[in-house]
């Protein structure tokens, strides 16, 4: 039996705290900071997620076994290397192995060395200005342009003309996303439809988890400005026996054959942003974390203790994992403030029905309980989760679930998985 400490406070955390409350090896389960739904199924703490040190101290004093680390932001600061050395296990990656979410560059260097199939790519850093206007005239519209570091899923821009691809390109090496954009990465568009594979690791063996398919845009038909995401659905039908031997043999099997030979610590999930393009997968993006919203379809459709599966990763087992999936489709919606993903006010009473259907929950993302009273604390508020016969009956009843939800100035997308809808009558 464990105890856990979880760091986070999205709906993607409470999806994982939920599935680890359910596990006969979990013992005590702490969230920190946590939000109201992780206060539903352990306990949550007050901590600041990079604050090691103190981290260290609380898990001494509640005989934490291990850390399991929700968001990118502890990994990439070195959790994993802090505790190293100590009894405490992290999972989640050690902060070099985190530079492939970290780091495009990084990320994009890695894929050249083990073959991993992605957009062809040219790095330039603030005396590089000149070079890369250049490299932009030579390239075909749209132009695609990255910061190098994290920029809270904002540092991607495809621009359709070359004038203001470097406008942006200049302000970006000018700090337009902070240190993030110290370094631009200029790339190939990629044209096609784009899907994500999760895949739990040692660095050595993984299982590949349930896919699913996110919508970024604020806007149906997805349009408007990029977000942390508006909801997802899994699984996603193009997601054939076909296409998952290609991805597997093309990109899931080089990625952790190259995180073994460049010796990296990797106890934690892969995310692999793709794209399909024509018939041939690519790779868009790693991330060193499971996705927000795509935890709360993927982890509901996994029947499989998730502790005995962390417990088989850690002691090197998982090569004889059997996944078990629950074969019926989920998706997500999410609620967010009104002016998200700019401007927005917090602090809206929010009312929730008062049952809800056992094949539904609702994730708790920006929320918080203020004197038993809860309230809109964050952008994206709740994340409505509904299983269904096939992602259309599932986004049905997703959709029914947001709209009993209410809160001043509350917006969702009513258009999540439509574009995949044409696939089921396949
Ligand atoms: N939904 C995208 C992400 O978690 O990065």
């Amino acid at each position: 039996m464990y105890n856990i400490l979880l760091l986070g406070s999205g709906g993607r955390e409470h999806a994982i705290a939920q599935k680890v409350s359910e596990s006969p090896l979990c013992n005590q389960l702490f969230t920190a900071p946590g939000n109201p739904g992780t206060a539903q199924v352990g306990t949550n703490v007050s901590l600041d997620i990079v604050d090691f040190f103190k981290i260290e101290d609380y898990c001494k004093k509640h005989n934490i076994h291990w850390v399991i680390v929700g968001p990118e932001q502890p990994l990439v600061e070195g959790i994993y290397d802090y505790f190293k050395e100590s009894p405490i296990r992290v999972f989640g990656p050690s902060k070099e192995a985190s530079l492939l979410e970290g780091s495009k560059t990084f990320a994009n260097d890695f894929m050249a060395k083990y073959n991993i199939p992605t957009g062809a790519s040219k790095t330039f850093t603030f005396d590089q200005i000149e070079e890369g206007k250049q490299f932009i005239d030579d390239q075909s519209i749209p132009i695609v342009l990255k910061a190098d570091g994290l920029a809270a899923g904002k540092g991607v821009l495809i621009i359709q003309s070359k004038e203001e691809a470097k406008e942006e390109f200049e302000k970006m090496l000018k700090g337009k996303f902070g240190d993030a954009s110290r370094q631009v990465v200029v790339e190939t568009f990629l044209d096609g439809v784009e899907f994500s594979v999760f895949a739990m690791t040692n660095g050595k063996e993984y299982i590949l988890l349930p896919e699913a398919k996110d919508y970024k845009r604020i806007g149906e038909g997805d349009v408007g400005l990029n977000t942390g995401g508006m909801g997802a659905v899994s699984p996603v039908p193009f997601f054939d026996e076909a296409l998952k031997t290609k991805v597997i043999e093309k990109i899931v099997s080089p990625t952790i054959n190259g995180i073994n030979e460049e010796g990296f610590d990797y106890y934690g999930f892969v995310f692999f942003g793709l794209i399909l393009v024509g018939n041939e997968p690519y790779v868009i993006e790693y991330n060193v974390r499971m996705g927000d919203p795509e935890t709360e379809v993927v982890f509901p459709r996994i029947d499989s203790d998730i502790i005995s599966l962390m417990e088989s990763c850690f002691e090197h087992r998982l090569n004889t994992v059997e996944l078990s999936t629950n074969l019926a489709s989920a998706s997500t919606v999410m609620l967010v403030s009104g002016g998200y993903p700019e401007t927005y006010e917090k602090n809206k009473l929010i009312t929730m029905p008062p049952n809800v259907n056992k094949n539904q929950q609702y994730f708790f993302a920006g929320t918080k309980n203020d004197k038993g009273e809860l309230r809109t604390n964050g952008g994206r508020v709740i994340a409505c989760t509904a299983f269904g016969n096939d992602i259309q009956d599932a986004v049905l009843k997703s959709n029914e679930m947001a709209e009993l939800v209410d809160f001043e100035a509350k917006y969702y997308r009513k258009d999540i998985g439509q574009d995949l809808f044409n696939y089921l009558k396949k």
